[in-house]
This record gives C-alpha cells, structure tokens and sequence, in this order.
C-alpha cells in the first residue's frame, strides 16, 4: 500500500521508531536524505544525535530555507540545521538553498538542478497546521519544483513563537517544490500534536487537493505516516 500509517500513544517510542528507521536506511544503503526542521523535528535529531548513527557517507538536501536571514542567526534553517544534527553527526555533503543569494529565483534554479543530480532516497518530513509541506503552502500546484514563496500569515504566526517577536519572521523563503517532495523514493512523514490534526486528516481522509498541499502525498508510492493521534485511514 502506498499510504502506511503507524501511530503511537507514547510519543518517545515515535521518535525512538524514526530514528531507528533512518539508521537501518543508512545501513541498507540509502545515500541521499532529505532533512526537515520545526520543532518537531528536534526530539528525533536529538535522538539521532545520540545514537551511533554515520552519516559522513551520505548526502542531506534539506527542504527550505528564510530569506534574508543572516547565516548566522539562531532561526535560520542552516544554524537550526548544524546546531541540531550537522556538528555532531556530519554527512559527506549538506546542502540548504541560500536565503542570502543575490538573485533567490536563480538560487532556486541552482538547487532544482542540484537535486535532479542527486536523487532523494528518504524524504524525512513535517507539516504545517495549515498543511503546508517544506514551505509550499496551500494553493501551490503539486508540479512546483524548488520556489521562492512568500509565507502565508498563519504560517509566519505559527514560526513567531522561535523569534522574539512577528515581526522577525522573514515574509519569503525558498523551498523544494511538491514535485521535489514527490520524486523522493519513499517519505517519513511526522505529525505530532492536535495542532496537525486537521492537516493530517486531509491526507489520510480527504481528497488531493491544492488546499492541503500534504494530501500530494496520496498520489505517492511509498509514504509512512507517524503520528500520536487516535486517528485511521479512510
Ligand atoms: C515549518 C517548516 C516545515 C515544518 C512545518 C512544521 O514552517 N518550513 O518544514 O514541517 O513548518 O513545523 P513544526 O514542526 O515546528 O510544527
């Protein structure tokens, strides 16, 4: 089945699962991954940090990046990025699209092309409350590759609370389009919290549709949904 879903009423044995899933993909020989951030994301990379996961043979594309964020601010997805996992568990080669590029289209061009030459073998993903996967919110077309996008309101208030104020969340970032998302061979999607139930329910319950951009992910071959909450597939 294209769709499997695993959910779990303790929610350390949900990372405890993940983590264990990404290192028996390492040891089955998966090169290339494609890493997320959030906060749900931080219990597992701090799972992985303590395992003794290698990654220093593999290769990270990682979904997104602010726009205009200094490289070294804390909330920029390259510092999120080292601090979680890169400084302890480095892989051979990371890759972020650029937020400071000059020219963020021809960035985004850049890392399209990147990632044509170095095809996903797990995508590891989060979601947004409104849906949004990496920075696709919803009304962008499932065929999108990598994009500049400007980040809904909803989404900006949802990311505020890691900033000091609103006003301090960039407007715009680049993201791996959802045909990016799609051309990975098999997706780890983790969705924790009431906050994401709506959005998770779209993918498990509803139809596809632009509203929703996670529900791309029914048109997919191999995607394993982990979650907390008491929910089923249609
Ligand atoms: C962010 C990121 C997404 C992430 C989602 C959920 O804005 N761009 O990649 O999956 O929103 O974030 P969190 O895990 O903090 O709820």
């Amino acid at each position: 089945m294209a769709l499997q879903l695993k959910t779990f009423e303790n929610i350390n044995e949900l990372y405890d699962f993940a983590a264990q899933f990404l290192q028996q993909k390492v040891k089955d020989g998966a090169k290339t991954f494609g890493l997320a951030t959030g906060g749900t994301m931080q219990p597992l990379y701090k799972n992985l940090r303590q395992s003794d996961v290698d990654f220093s043979s593999c290769t990270s594309f990682n979904l997104d990046e602010y726009i205009g964020l200094p490289i070294t601010h804390p909330e920029s997805y390259f510092t999120y990025m080292q601090k979680e996992l890169f400084e302890q568990k480095p892989f051979h080669k990371s890759y972020l699209p650029n937020g400071l590029a000059e020219d963020a289209e021809l960035e985004a061009q850049h890392y399209n092309e990147l990632l044509a030459k170095h095809p996903i073998d797990v995508q590891l993903l989060g979601v947004g409350e409104n849906g949004h996967i990496g920075f696709n919110e919803p009304g962008t077309a499932f065929s999108e590759k990598t994009h500049v996008v400007t980040l809904t309101e909803s989404t900006r208030q949802a990311n505020a609370r890691f900033f000091d104020s609103i006003d301090e969340v960039p407007t715009k970032a680049i993201t791996m389009g959802i045909d990016n998302i799609l051309q990975a061979k098999e997706v780890l999607v983790i969705a924790v919290g009431e906050k994401k139930r709506a959005a998770l329910e779209s993918l498990l319950q509803g139809e596809a549709t632009v509203d929703s951009p996670i529900t791309a992910l029914q048109q997919h071959a191999n995607v394993l949904v982990l979650t907390d909450l008491n929910i089923s597939l249609a």
